[in-house]
């Protein structure tokens, strides 16, 4: 079987093709690689992976001719970049994946899975599950909910469609993410010696680990259809909607340093509990990872010096570096590092 990975150069298809590959899949990568090549460093040569530098926007659609099943992951991927430009936030994440799915229908894949968002909840007091009215509140959050009310419709007897709606992700990737909660609070520590906690702290938010989110892709693309078309799954467990003090609590205790914590931000605006009920009972989809775990991993990397913290792990700065490099730099060579 043939999967088309859009997005694959990043912080969760670097670890999904690997997880691929290993299985047996065959696996095409396209994504502009705005993180850089190295981050498929380790699989780059792989007979068994076709790595293609292109855009979702303008991709040739050719490269579909072969292909079994998409897991569509290419977009902007916060909700802070999201509000960098949003007419490409739009044009990438919303139109982008849309021409995606469309594409891959016409082509005859059989399966197209989209990497979906919780964030499409937004702020909402109640416990929220899949039937639950959302309420996305950025630019970021609006595309992904545009991008599943209108691939959805698309599925058919033929044409399996299912959206994934992933927590808030963390640990280890070859293209880190400091930008996400866990794992920026773990780079606070480990160079600070203090978390940095968005106020007031008392947010909540649902977690996964890399590689269980990973999972959760794969376990859909061995489904049987009748048990996923047409779906939309939230990614994550019910143990692991955190708020976000008692969290970094947790982190420090993981780690084994005295708590100690700085406010930043206003206060986040964003707060949801998850309800995770519905990915185990259908697909007996259960977590193996958890924040402590994901924290130390985290932290042993950077004192290991495995890993740091270069802007290219910040997204929105990186982001706002190539849209800034776009207007100064005209040499059409640099074109490809362009948004
Ligand atoms: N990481 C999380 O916590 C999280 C949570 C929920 C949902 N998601 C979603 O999962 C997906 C993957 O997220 P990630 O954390 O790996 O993000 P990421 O930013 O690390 O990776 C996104 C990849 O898409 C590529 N890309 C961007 N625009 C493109 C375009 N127009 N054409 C081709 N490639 C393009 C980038 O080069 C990058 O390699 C995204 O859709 C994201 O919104 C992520």
């Amino acid at each position: 079987m043939k999967v088309l990975v859009t997005g694959g150069g990043g912080y969760i298809g670097s670890v999904l093709i690997p997880m691929l590959l290993e299985g047996g899949y065959k696996v095409k990568c396209l994504d502009r690689f705005f993180f850089g090549e190295e981050t498929l460093a380790d699989v780059a040569g792989d007979p068994n992976l076709e790595i293609i530098k292109d855009d979702i926007r303008w991709f040739d659609p050719k490269i579909l001719q072969d292909v079994d099943a998409v897991m569509d992951l290419a977009a902007l991927s916060n909700d802070p970049s999201g509000e960098l430009d949003p007419s490409k936030t739009i044009e990438i994440n919303y139109k982008g994946r849309v021409r995606v799915a469309n594409l891959a229908k016409k082509y005859g894949v059989s399966k197209y899975i989209l990497a979906s968002s919780c964030s499409v909840y937004g702020f909402q007091d109640e416990i929220v599950n899949e039937k639950s009215q959302t309420n996305p509140l950025t630019t970021y959050a609006k595309a992904n909910l545009s991008a599943e009310n209108e691939v959805l419709p698309l599925a058919d007897d033929s044409f399996c469609v299912t959206v994934l709606r992933q927590a808030t992700v963390y640990g280890l990737s070859p293209r880190m993410r400091f930008d996400l909660a866990i794992n920026g609070m773990v780079l606070g520590f480990y160079k600070n010696r203090k978390i940095p906690i968005m106020r007031d702290g008392t947010q909540w938010r649902p977690f996964v680990h890399v590689k269980d989110t990973s999972r959760a892709f794969i376990m859909v693309l061995d489904s049987d259809p009748s048990t996923v078309n047409k779906e939309i799954f939230n990614v994550g467990s019910n143990d692991q909607n955190l708020q976000i003090l008692p969290l970094a609590k947790l982190i420090a205790e993981a780690i084994d340093l005295p708590f100690e914590f700085e406010w930043y931000g206003s206060p986040d605006k964003r707060s949801y509990r998850v309800d995770f009920t519905k990915i185990e009972r259908v697909l007996g989809f259960k977590l193996k990872y958890t924040p402590r775990k994901g924290a130390r991993e985290v932290y042993d990397a950077l004192v290991e010096g495995k890993i740091t913290d270069s802007i290219k792990t910040r997204t929105v700065e990186w982001y706002k570096y190539l849209l800034e490099a776009h207007k100064i730099i005209k040499d059409v060579e640099m074109r490809g590092a362009i948004l």
